[in-house]
C-alpha cells in the first residue's frame, strides 16, 4: 500500500517540476518579447516622429492617378483614384464626399479659393490631394465634382483639346435657343408683364435703336418687370446668347 502511495506521490512531484520549469520557460520568452523580441525598437532612430512622417510623405507624393494621360483626366478619375482615399470616408476631417452639410461652409467660400487651397493644401490637406503630376485643370475639375455632389453647381474645366473653349463664346443658335427655351419663354413667347415678344419686330425696334449689346446689357440689369437677367442664373455670356437668340428672330 504505502510502496503504492510513494511512487504515486513521486509522479506527482515531477508532475510539478515539469510545470514549473515550464512557466519559468514561458515568463522568459513573454519578458523577451516585450523588450526587444517584436523587432520593433521605439528607441531606434527610424522610429522618430520625423523619419516617420518622411517616409508617409514619400509614399503620398508618388501616387499615381489613372484614368488617362496628365492633364486630361476627368474630376471622377482624378477623384476615384486619389482625392477618394481620404474624402470618401472624412478621413482626417475632410469634408464627406457627398456630405451636403459638410460641403456647404466650404462651397460658400467660392470655386476659386476652394480650388487655390486644393493646388496649395489646406492644413491636413496635402497640395494637390497628394498628386504632383495633377495639372492645376485636372485638381480644378476634381474640386468641381466633389463640390457638385454636395450641391455645388461648379463647371469643370473642360479637357485640353476637347473643344477647347473657343475663348468660351456661347452659340446663340444652340445654347442661347437653349436658354431661351427653357426660361425667357415665359414672358417673351406670350409678351407677359410688358416683355417685347419673341420675333415681333415692332415692339423690338425701339430698344435696338442702340444696337443689340446695348439692349443686352439692359437685360442683365434688369428693367422694370425684366428681373436681372431675365432670372437666370448663369453667366453674362450664356445669356447674352439667349438674348441674340431674341433678338436675331426679331429684327
Ligand atoms: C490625405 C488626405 C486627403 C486627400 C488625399 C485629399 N484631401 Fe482634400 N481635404 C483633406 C482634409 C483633411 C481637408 C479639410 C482641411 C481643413 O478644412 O482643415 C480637405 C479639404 C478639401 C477641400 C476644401 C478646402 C476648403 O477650403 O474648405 C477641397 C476642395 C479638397 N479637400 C479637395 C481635394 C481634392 C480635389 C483632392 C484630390 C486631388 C483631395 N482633396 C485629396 C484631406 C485630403
Ligand atoms: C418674368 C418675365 C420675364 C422673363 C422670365 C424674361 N424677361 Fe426679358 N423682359 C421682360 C419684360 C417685362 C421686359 C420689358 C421691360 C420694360 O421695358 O419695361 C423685358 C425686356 C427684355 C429685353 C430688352 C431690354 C431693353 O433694352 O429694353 C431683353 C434683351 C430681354 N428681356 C431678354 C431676356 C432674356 C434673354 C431672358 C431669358 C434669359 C428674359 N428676358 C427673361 C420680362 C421677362
Amino acid at each position: 500500500m504505502s510502496g503504492s502511495s510513494g511512487a504515486a506521490s513521486k509522479g506527482l512531484m515531477g508532475l510539478i517540476v515539469v510545470l514549473v520549469a515550464g512557466l519559468v520557460v514561458l515568463a522568459y520568452l513573454l519578458f523577451k518579447l516585450f523588450t526587444s523580441g517584436s523587432g520593433i525598437n521605439p528607441g531606434s532612430p527610424t522610429m522618430t516622429a520625423s523619419a516617420v512622417t518622411a517616409r508617409i510623405a514619400q509614399v503620398g507624393s508618388e501616387k499615381v492617378v489613372e484614368g488617362g494621360a496628365p492633364g486630361t483626366r476627368s474630376g471622377k478619375a482624378v477623384y476615384d483614384s486619389l482625392c477618394f482615399s481620404c474624402h470618401a470616408t472624412g478621413a482626417q476631417g475632410s469634408p464627406k464626399f457627398g456630405d451636403v452639410a459638410a460641403w456647404a461652409p466650404r462651397i460658400s467660400k467660392g470655386f476659386e479659393t476652394l480650388v487655390n487651397h486644393a493646388i496649395n493644401g489646406f492644413n491636413a490637406m496635402p497640395a494637390r490631394g497628394g498628386g504632383a503630376d495633377l495639372t492645376d485643370d485636372e485638381v480644378k475639375r476634381a474640386v468641381a465634382y466633389m463640390g457638385n455632389a454636395a450641391g455645388a453647381k461648379f463647371e469643370e474645366p473642360k479637357a485640353a483639346g476637347a473643344a477647347s473653349g473657343a475663348a468660351a463664346a456661347v452659340d446663340p443658335a444652340t445654347r442661347g435657343k437653349e436658354i431661351y427655351e427653357q426660361l425667357c419663354v415665359a414672358c417673351h413667347a406670350t409678351g407677359l408683364s410688358g416683355a417685347p415678344k419673341f420675333g415681333d419686330k415692332a415692339a423690338w425696334a425701339p430698344r435696338l435703336k442702340d444696337g443689340a449689346d446695348a439692349a443686352v446689357a439692359i437685360g442683365i440689369k434688369g428693367l422694370n418687370a425684366m428681373p436681372p437677367k431675365g432670372g437666370f442664373a448663369g453667366s453674362d455670356e450664356e445669356f447674352k446668347a439667349a438674348a441674340l437668340y431674341i433678338i436675331n428672330a426679331s429684327k
